[in-house]
């Protein structure tokens, strides 16, 4: 199947590099706006994002508006040959705002009114500040809808938190009515308010979560979240209504924080018209880089699924060190180019960065910057800058390609949500770091996935897991059930099939709804002490043919085996020789439980069997050494390969009889690809000659 995206705006159909950029800050000193645009194009820069947090420039008093600045900055990028992913600026507001209008600050879960500053702090809710932010926003469309640089919008700034003003809590309340048709029984039912006396007998009477008040109304909880990310994208489409009235066809995005577990972004992925996000990974930390490079690959995979494989934006990333980490450790050699070109490997059409100059004064003055306070060009991190901007400049190709694996794993933001909230079984219960662990195999061996939400499409996987669904949603386990019969393979494991979309428990048996497809019944779970452990144990001459002793930790599920076959059991304790691993035949598929949790060990095993079993293709048909992944972007005719090396020491890779021409050297390699420590390569695969 041929598949490739438009650019993200046809008006340059190439990689957008470049960053946050704050020329308002240096307005005083306007010379340094000429000397931007010579850096730019020195950096290979060609795209900045620009008005982010402007606002007291563009609106110094209210209604007084000035745009000088910002056409002189349109200009002149726009004659450099540069673009501007232009900003509306609701990030942060003027402080004449929130002294005339206290109602756009935020108010706390304590429901303390929050004094002025900082940023990313206002009501979501306050028909003022949607008023302010809409106008403004008319205005820079008004002003710019023609102009040759204006390529994307930004909405906003990285939107997040939450705010529990009296506007609020009755936004809430509709929201609530709407989503219970009006009926406070049904409200009360499914958050099982007859628990400890709460039942409501006014919609008046709901408020949201707060530490002095409600908080162990599970089903509040969940149903808060909801809204705060429902009211966040209602806030989100009064920025846009102007912008889509008056530049429909420039794309609009904002840049999202990987897994951040404030705002459901399966649903905020919707409203955009491209996902992009900022990245700001701990390299060279207490972790091995090449753990810390499947991670990023996992939320990378998350982004580019979003929007079921259209290409995104790496919206920030730092050029060299992050500021407010404990520790502002600077990129090793190559790490730069290696963790831009990651990105772009997993479907990235842009590298951009915050930010392009450091600033003088504030918080952010020491945070990492394609321009130093040095103010020129022969730094090591220009020159790493340029770099990745000349190698862009040799991918127009594989601009609006994708990526299609034959693997999905599920990490869905509803299910960690109420993962987080339930008392039991154990404090931590980890979801994320699970499905980082369970994705971990096939990063190692070069094998593509994606990570999708429970809603998501299904039957174009040859092997879904889904690891710790706890929660699940209406038709989710439906479609589980077809997927397999149609020959899928399914992996769940122990702590799912628990609660349904309200957190109210599933009767009659876990894992509730997955039980006919799965084959078992969790009739208990166990919870083991940091340190504890059992055994597991392979079935002699298993389909698997696992043979290793594993141990579980944790968290272990106590299952019967209903219909399915027993591959492992514990060895240990009270329930030696009860299913600790099964399989069910279900149609022509089949599902695999795995009731215990484990360390890396065992799942490599597990998967590399699944891998072999089930022919999955990798990218590079050969074993791949530790730290190097590759990953493949195609338009379903010509494929792109990029070679990742994470570790610091040199590897090679067995190319296994093919031909490859390398993009950015314009070579030819066969043979052995030798990767120096943090190398990357991009190539692309030569056609075998046909033989008649
Ligand atoms: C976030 C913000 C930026 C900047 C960077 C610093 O991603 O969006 O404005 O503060 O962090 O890392
Ligand atoms: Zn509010």
């Amino acid at each position: 199947m041929k598949t490739k995206y438009p650019p993200i705006n046809e008006k340059f159909p190439h990689f957008l590099h470049g960053g946050d950029y704050n020329p308002d800050q240096w307005k005083a000193t306007p010379e340094i706006w000429n000397e931007d645009m010579r850096l730019m194009k020195l950096a290979h820069c060609n795209t900045m994002s620009v008005g982010i947090f402007s606002w007291s420039s563009l609106e110094p008093e209210e209604g007084r508006f000035e745009f000088g600045w910002l056409d002189e900055i349109m200009d002149k990028l726009a004659e450099n040959g540069g673009y501007a992913v232009l900003a509306t600026p609701s990030g942060a507001r003027p402080a004449w705002m929130s002294a005339k209008y206290p109602e756009v600050l935020r108010v706390q879960p304590d429901r303390k009114r929050i004094l002025h500053g900082f940023r990313h702090n206002h009501c979501y809710t306050s028909p003022v500040y949607r008023e302010k932010t809409r106008l403004i926003n008319q205005k820079l469309a008004e002003r710019y809808k023609d102009h040759p640089a204006l390529l994307v919008w930004h909405i906003s700034n990285e939107y997040g938190g939450e705010c529990h003003c009296d506007l609020c809590q009755q936004a809430f309340r509709e929201w609530l009515k709407a989503r219970y048709d009006n009926d406070l029984d049904k409200l009360n039912h499914a958050w099982w308010t007859g628990f400890w006396s709460h039942t409501y007998t006014d919609w008046s009477q709901i408020e949201s979560p707060a530490p002095h008040g409600e908080k162990y109304i599970h089903g509040l909880n969940l149903d808060w979240k909801r809204f705060v990310t429902w009211q966040t994208i209602d806030f989100f489409k009064n920025e846009i209504a102007p912008l889509r009235e008056i530049t429909p066809n420039v794309p609009v995005t904002t840049n999202f924080m990987g897994t951040y577990t404030g705002l459901d972004y399966w649903k905020f992925a919707k409203e955009v018209d491209v996902v992009s996000w900022d990245n700001y990974p701990m390299w060279h930390g207490p972790q091995p880089d090449w753990e810390l490079g499947a991670k990023i690959g996992f939320v990378h995979d998350i982004n580019r699924c979003l929007k079921d494989g259209k290409p995104f934006m790496l919206m920030e990333s730092t050029p060299s060190m992050t500021n407010w980490m404990p520790v502002a450790k600077l990129k090793r050699p190559g790490m730069h180019l290696l963790s831009s070109l990651q990105a772009v490997a997993h479907g990235s059409d842009t590298v951009q960065y915050f930010q392009w100059r450091k600033g003088r004064g504030s918080s952010e003055k020491f945070h990492g910057a394609v321009v130093d306070h040095c103010g020129h060009e022969n730094t090591r991190v220009f020159r790493d800058v340029a770099e990745v901007g000349r190698a862009l400049e040799k991918l127009d190709k594989v601009i609006g390609t994708t990526v299609r694996p034959e693997v999905a794993v599920i990490y869905d933001w509803e299910n960690r949500w109420a993962i987080d909230d339930a008392q039991g079984v154990r404090r931590e219960k980890d979801y994320l770091s699970t499905c980082e662990m369970h994705y971990k195999t096939f990063w190692q061996q070069g094998i593509p996935v994606d990570v999708i939400n429970m809603d998501c499409d299904f039957s174009r996987y040859k092997l879904l897991i889904a690891p710790m669904l706890y929660m699940v949603r209406p038709g989710v386990a439906e479609r589980m059930e077809e997927f397999t019969a149609n020959g899928g393979t399914l992996v769940v494991t122990y702590w799912s099939g628990i609660v349904n979309e309200s957190d109210l428990c599933f009767l009659g048996g876990f894992p509730g709804p997955l039980r006919k497809v799965t084959g078992i019944w969790s009739e208990e779970i166990d919870s083991l002490y940091d340190g504890e452990y059992n055994i597991v144990i392979p079935a002699p001459g298993n389909a698997l043919k696992l043979d290793g002793k594993y141990k579980a930790i944790e968290m272990l599920d106590l299952i019967h085996a209903e219909t399915a076959e027993v591959l492992a059991s514990y060895d240990c304790d009270f329930y030696k020789g009860r299913p600790a691993l099964t399989v069910n035949n279900f149609g022509k598929g089949k599902a695999y439980y795995i009731a215990f949790r484990s360390e890396f060990d065992f799942l490599k095993d597990f998967y590399t069997r699944l891998i072999d079993d089930l022919k999955l293709s990798k990218v590079i048909d050969t074993e791949l050494p530790e730290g190097v992944t590759a990953q493949k972007r195609s338009d379903g005719d010509k494929d792109y390969i990029f070679i990742m090396n994470f570790s610091p020491e040199e590897k090679t890779v067995d190319l296994n009889n093919n031909t490859y021409e390398d993009l950015l050297e314009g070579s030819t390699v066969e043979g052995k690809l030798v990767l120096p420590g943090y190398g990357v390569k991009v190539l692309e695969k030569r056609q075998p000659m046909t033989h008649n």
